[in-house]
């Protein structure tokens, strides 16, 4: 069965989805995206996403589809897919206005599409047992807070922990932890978790904002504070969260065991506990 994806206003088969070399997205990386998760048939706070999607378009002038438009697509995508756990990803770029310049048209036509896949869950050994990190310097820009598809240096960043028989890249910015390739990061240190303040240098996770409103409906203290690296290395436990990733322990980094090699205790906490709000 051949996928259905949304394309500007229409649900057409995978192979018609096409964009023309000129669109924007494609030359200037001039779009943004979101990834919603689905499970049991419904999504998890895609209204969060919703609002992040809109943040993102602002910051980069862009103009979006109405919220409606975009929230019955992903439905539209969800349903035929016939999945009731899936990935859902969105993405629009300013389109194709003319001829390559570098400033912005005056009008565009935005080009969005979405489509829903299968989960591309984390093995479960390293959700179980935890899975090792690297750290990758964060030569990234100062607008990470923004979700857009110009993800160049994420991507290297993930092929060098695959590289180095890792499965996360964790970004170290001015000597401090700032978040995952694909992630958020949390540090646990004498029971206080810490992960990176808001701002332009992390995205503000929509799975880093329930992982905190859990941790403190349980009574975990938290700090929104940079974590320096010495800290990390020193850390009882460290994981990351993402909508694709969930609650994902870290039990090594650069090679160094976290704590005593295996989840700790509040990361083991704050999974569960993730995974019975996705049940909810
Ligand atoms: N990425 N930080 C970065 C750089 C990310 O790309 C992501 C998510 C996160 C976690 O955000 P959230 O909890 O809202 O998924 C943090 C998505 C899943 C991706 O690019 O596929």
């Amino acid at each position: 069965m051949s996928e259905t994806v949304y394309f500007n206003g229409a649900y057409v088969p995978y192979e018609q989805a096409v964009v023309s070399v000129e669109d924007r997205g494609m030359l200037f990386a001039d779009g943004i995206y979101e990834v919603v998760r689905a499970y049991g048939g419904r999504f998890f706070h895609i209204e969060g996403h919703l609002e992040r999607l809109v943040t993102s378009a602002a910051e980069i002038r862009l103009p979006l589809p109405s919220l409606d438009e975009l929230r019955a697509a992903m439905a539209g995508v969800f349903e035929r897919s016939g999945l009731r756990d899936a990935s859902v990803y969105v993405q629009v770029t300013r389109g194709h206005p003319g001829p390559r310049a570098h400033a912005l048209p005056v009008r565009a036509t935005p080009t969005c599409f979405a489509v829903a896949r299968p989960v591309p869950a984390p093995d479960p050994m390293h959700v179980a047992h935890g899975a090792a990190a690297v750290t990758i310097p964060d030569r990234r820009w100062h607008m990470c807070h923004v979700k857009s598809v110009g993800l160049l240096l994420n991507s290297l960043a993930k092929q060098a922990a695959l590289d180095a028989g890792a499965q996360e890249a964790l970004f170290v910015r001015d000597g401090v932890l700032t978040e995952g390739s694909a992630t958020n990061a949390f540090s646990v240190t004498n029971g206080t978790l810490r992960t990176h303040p808001d701002g332009p240098h992390i995205l503000p996770g929509i799975t880093r904002q329930v992982v905190l409103e859990l941790a403190e409906r349980l009574g975990i203290s938290v700090r929104q504070q940079a974590v320096p690296l010495a800290d990390l290395y020193a850390a009882d436990e460290v994981f990351v969260s993402g909508t694709n990733s969930e609650v994902l322990p870290i039990v090594s980094v650069d090679g160094r065991a976290v704590g005593a090699g295996h989840p700790g205790p509040v990361t083991r906490r704050l999974a569960e506990a993730f995974r019975d709000a996705t049940r909810a």
